[in-house]
């Protein structure tokens, strides 16, 4: 099973970025997260991160054919993207939301998701083993037995 992670926005500085909020775990610790994902569940596991909603934009489409299942946080563009939205509309690939933290109980502007509205699930508030959720759910709810 074929699974992409999309990562949008400043997540590359995960570490260095509000650790208060984000942790102190690093983008490197996250990249290192999901290949031990990949391994142990016997998935093949990309990862995509970019500053550009346009580059997210084209790397969901390219996905159509090719990947089986998107976990995807697109940090800043979570409340303001309807272009990604609709790019995983147009795909119709399982998808699931990513948080690293908990947006619930943050900022009114965090509350809206355009992106989530297409996700089955949204997982935040669980630090970076979020993505380890979302992939699992995506191996029981997709994989071949
Ligand atoms: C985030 C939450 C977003 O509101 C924020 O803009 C991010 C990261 C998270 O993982 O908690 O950049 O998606």
């Amino acid at each position: 099973m074929k699974i992409l992670v999309i990562n949008g926005p400043n997540l590359n500085l995960l570490g260095i970025r509000e650790p208060d909020i984000y942790g102190r775990r690093t983008f490197a610790d996250l990249l290192a997260l999901l290949a031990d994902v990949a391994r142990e569940e016997n998935l093949e596991v990309t990862q995509f991160q970019s500053n550009h909603e346009g580059a997210i934009v084209d790397k969901i489409q390219e996905s159509l054919g090719k990947i089986d299942g998107i976990v995807i946080n697109p940090a800043a563009y979570t409340h303001t993207s309807v272009a990604i939205l609709d790019a995983l509309k147009a795909v119709s690939i399982p998808a699931v939301e990513v948080h690293i933290s908990d947006v619930d109980a943050r900022e009114p502007f965090r509350q809206i998701s355009y992106p989530g509205m297409y996700c089955e699930k949204t997982i935040k508030g669980m630090g970076l083993e979020g993505y380890r959720q979302a992939i699992l759910y995506l191996k029981q709810t997709y994989g071949k037995a």
